[in-house]
C-alpha cells in the first residue's frame, strides 16, 4: 500500500516521478504528491484524491529540480486528505520525507517530540518520521536516517531528502519492498520495478534495513552499522511496454488477454529445464506428511484450489490458511511439513509474517511469486515464480492463472515423488497442463457472449456461485472478482450447503452462477441448480453439462473439454471476464476499485 518514488538526477525531476507515480497507482489512490529542491527550498505540491488530480495542480505551478520524491498514498492514520498527503517535512522544513508502511510507535514517538517542540501538521504516523530526522539532524543526513531507523518500530520504506544535501536522496526499508533503479541519466528509489522500467532496466533490491545514498553519479550501501555494502544490480527482463495499457480500456481486460502467453510461459518453466523447474526438483516431498497452503484473497483461492488438486493426485493432505489468521493461530506444523506460501506481489504483509512464523517452526517453506526480489521470494526456502510481467489491475487475473499453472506443475512431480503417480499417468497430466494455453485462447474467443451475459447483471443486488468440489474452489475466486470490481455483493457457496441456510437468500430473479465441471457431480450440481429456479433465480451456467435442464431461466456459458483438476483455470477466464463486463457497464473504475490496493503492506 502505498507507493513512493525519488529521482536525483540531469533531468527535471517532475515529469519522472509523476510519471513514475502513475505505475505506482495501483498501490494506493486517496492522494498523491511531490516535493522537490528547486533552488531555494522544498517546492511541495500534495493533493487528496487520485494522481490526475495532482496532475492537474502542477500544471498551473512550474516546480522544476533535480531531485525530488513522490507518494501515492492508501490511506492508514488519517483521513484522506491534502494534509495528510505526503511528502511531509519536519517543523523546521528542513528534511522532507515519503512513507510506505506503518509506524506502529508513533504515538509515542509525537509526544516526545511535541514535548521538545515540533510542531505537527498531519494526523499521519509517517509525519513522525520527518520530525524524529529534523530532531535528530547534526549535518550528516545518513547518520541521521540511521538513528530514526532505530528509533521507528514498524515497517517502512523511506526516501529522505535534507534542504542542506541538495544533491542526495537517502532511502531505507524494513518490511516493505524498495527497489534502487540506476540509469545514465540518474537514479532512482521506487517501490516497483514498473515506476522505473523506462528509464532502465537495472536495478538492486534492498534487504531490510540497508541504506542508499543516491547522487546524481551514482549510488553506495551501507548497512544499519554504516558499514559499506557490494550489492549487485540485476537485470530485469520486463519490457517497459509490458507495464503499459497499450490501447486497452482497462489494464485488467489487458491483462486476462494475455493469459495464453503468461500461462505458455509459466507452464513451460515448470516443465522444461531452467530456474523454475531447478527448484521444484530439489523439493523431495516424501519428506513431509502434511502440506499447508498460506495466503491472502485471490491467492488463497488458489491454494483452495491447490488442496483439491494436491490432495487428488499426491494424497498428501493439503490445509489451506489465511495468512492472517495461520500468523496467530499457533499452527501445528514442523519440519514435516510444507509451507506453499502464494503471492503475487510477494510483499503481503501477512503472509510474509505467516512464513516467518512458519518457518521458526521449523516448517520448510516454498513460495509461488511473481514479483523478482520480493521479501517472500527471497525470505522463503525455495521459490517458484509465475511468468505473469507485471500485474497492473487491483484485481488480479493473470497472476492467480499463472499460480494455478504452478500448483498444477508441482502436484504433477510430487505425485510422481510420491509414487501416486506412474510416469505414463504424469504424461497425461503434463498434456492437460501444456494445452490450458490454447484453452484459454478458444475461451477468449467466446468473450461477446460473456459481455451479453454480464450487461443482464448491471442492475443485481446480489450474485450467488456455486460449485462442488473443485468447482466450489474456482466459485470462490469468481466471487470475489465480482465483488471487488463491481461493488454487488457476492458470495460463493458448495452447491451441498445452500440448503443448509443461504437458499433462503435467493428470490425471484437473484442470479446464481453455477459452475459444473466434475462429472460425477453434474446431477449433483443440476439437482442445485433446479432447487434454485424453482424459488424463482436465475442461473448462469459456467461448464461442460451435456444435458442441462431446458428452462427460461437458465444460461449455459460452455467450457472446452477438460479433465475437472485443470477445469478451474478454464473457468476462471470465464469468471474474470464476466466479472470485468459487469464493472465495465457500471461504468467503474475497474483498475482501481474503491478502498482497495493492489499490494497489502500493512495488516
Ligand atoms: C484480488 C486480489 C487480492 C490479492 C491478495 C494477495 O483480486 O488481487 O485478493 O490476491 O491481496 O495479494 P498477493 O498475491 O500480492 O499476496
Amino acid at each position: 500500500m502505498c507507493g513512493i518514488i525519488g529521482y536525483v538526477g540531469l533531468r527535471d525531476a517532475v515529469p519522472i516521478i509523476v510519471q513514475g507515480l502513475k505505475k505506482l497507482e495501483y498501490r494506493g489512490y486517496d492522494s498523491a504528491g511531490i516535493a522537490v529542491w528547486g533552488g531555494n527550498g522544498f517546492d511541495i505540491v500534495k493533493q487528496k484524491g487520485r494522481l490526475n488530480v495532482l496532475e492537474e495542480r502542477l500544471r498551473d505551478c512550474t516546480i522544476k529540480g533535480n531531485i525530488g520524491i513522490g507518494h501515492t498514498r492508501w490511506a492508514t492514520h488519517g483521513e484522506p486528505s491534502d494534509t495528510n498527503s505526503h511528502p511531509h517535512v519536519g517543523s523546521r522544513s528542513k528534511i522532507a520525507i515519503v512513507h510506505n508502511g506503518i509506524i506502529e510507535n508513533y504515538k509515542q514517538l509525537k509526544e516526545l517530540l511535541e514535548h521538545k517542540g515540533a510542531v505537527f501538521a498531519s494526523q499521519t504516523d509517517s509525519e513522525v518520521i520527518a520530525q524524529l530526522a529534523e530532531y535528530y539532524y547534526n549535518g550528516d543526513l545518513l547518520e541521521t536516517v540511521i538513528h530514526v531507523s532505530n528509533a521507528l518500530e514498524g515497517s517502512y520504506a523511506l526516501g529522505v531528502m535534507s534542504l542542506d544535501h541538495p544533491d542526495t536522496l537517502i532511502a531505507i526499508k524494513k518490511d516493505n519492498p524498495l527497489i534502487i533503479g540506476v540509469s545514465d541519466h540518474g537514479n532512482f528509489i521506487a517501490s516497483d520495478v514498473p515506476a522505473v522500467l523506462q528509464h532502465t532496466n537495472k536495478v538492486y533490491y534492498l534487504n531490510d534495513k540497508e541504506i542508499t545514498v543516491l547522487q546524481r553519479n551514482g549510488v553506495e550501501f551501507y548497512n544499519i552499522n554504516r558499514e559499506p555494502l557490494q550489492k549487485t544490480a540485476e537485470t530485469i527482463s520486463w519490457s517497459a511496454d509490458s507495464a503499459e495499457k497499450g490501447g486497452w480500456e482497462h489494464f485488467m481486460l489487458k491483462e486476462i488477454v494475455e493469459q495464453p502467453k503468461v500461462l505458455r510461459e509459466t507452464v513451460s518453466s515448470v516443465v522444461n529445464p531452467g530456474n523454475n523447474r531447478e527448484v521444484i526438483d530439489k523439493i523431495d516431498i516424501t519428506k513431509f506428511n502434511k502440506i499447508a497452503a498460506v495466503a491472502c484473497g485471490s491467492a488463497y483461492n488458489a491454494g483452495v484450489v491447490g488442496k483439491y488438486v494436491i490432495e487428488k493426485l499426491c494424497r498428501i493432505p493439503v490445509d489451506v490458511e489465511l495468512a492472517s489468521e495461520f500468523r496467530y493461530k499457533d499452527a501445528i506444523i514442523d519440519e514435516k511439513t510444507l509451507v506453499i506460501l502464494i503471492s503475487q506481489s510477494g510483499e503481503t504483509a501477512d503472509t510474509i509474517a505467516a512464513m516467518r512464523e512458519a518457518r521458526s517452526k521449523g516448517a520448510v517453506c516454498l513460495s509461488i511469486v511473481n514479483v523478482t526480489g520480493s521479501t517472500i521470494a527471497k525470505e522463503s526456502d525455495f521459490c517458484v515464480y509465475t511468468a505473469a510481467g507485471p500485474e497492473i489491475a487491483v484485481a488480479t487475473t493473470k497472476a492467480f492463472s499463472a499460480q494455478l499453472a504452478v500448483l498444477y506443475g508441482l502436484a504433477i512431480h510430487f505425485a510422481l515423488q510420491a509414487g501416486e503417480l506412474s510416469p505414463a499417468g504424469a504424461k497425461g497430466f503434463l498434456a492437460e497442463l501444456e494445452a490450458l494455453p490454447e484453452k484459454t485462447e478458444h475461451i477468449l474467443g467466446q468473450i461477446d457472449l460473456v459481455q451479453k451475459h454480464a450487461s443482464e447483471c448491471v442492475g443485481c443486488k446480489s450474485i450467488f456461485f456455486i460449485g462442488r468440489n473443485i468447482d466450489y474452489a474456482i466459485a470462490l475466486e469468481g466471487s470475489l472478482k465480482l465483488k471487488e470490481i463491481s461493488y454487488i455483493h457476492s458470495e460463493a457457496y458448495a452447491g451441498g450447503e445452500l440448503k443448509h441456510g443461504t437458499i433462503s437468500l435467493i428470490e425471484e430473479d437473484t442470479l446464481v452462477v453455477a459452475i459444473a465441471n466434475c462429472p460425477r457431480l453434474h446431477g449433483k450440481i443440476m439437482s442445485n441448480i433446479e432447487q434454485v429456479i424453482s424459488r424463482g433465480a436465475k442461473v448462469l451456467l459456467i461448464g461442460n453439462v451435456p444435458q442441462a435442464v431446458q428452462d427460461d431461466k437458465l444460461s449455459v456459458i460452455a467450457l472446452p473439454p477438460s479433465t475437472e483438476l485443470f477445469s478451474p483455470s478454464l473457468s476462471a477466464i470465464v469468471l474474470q471476464l464476466f466479472a470485468y463486463y459487469v464493472a465495465a457497464n457500471k461504468g467503474l473504475d475497474i483498475d482501481k476499485p474503491r478502498n482497495l490496493a493492489k499490494s497489502v503492506t500493512v495488516e
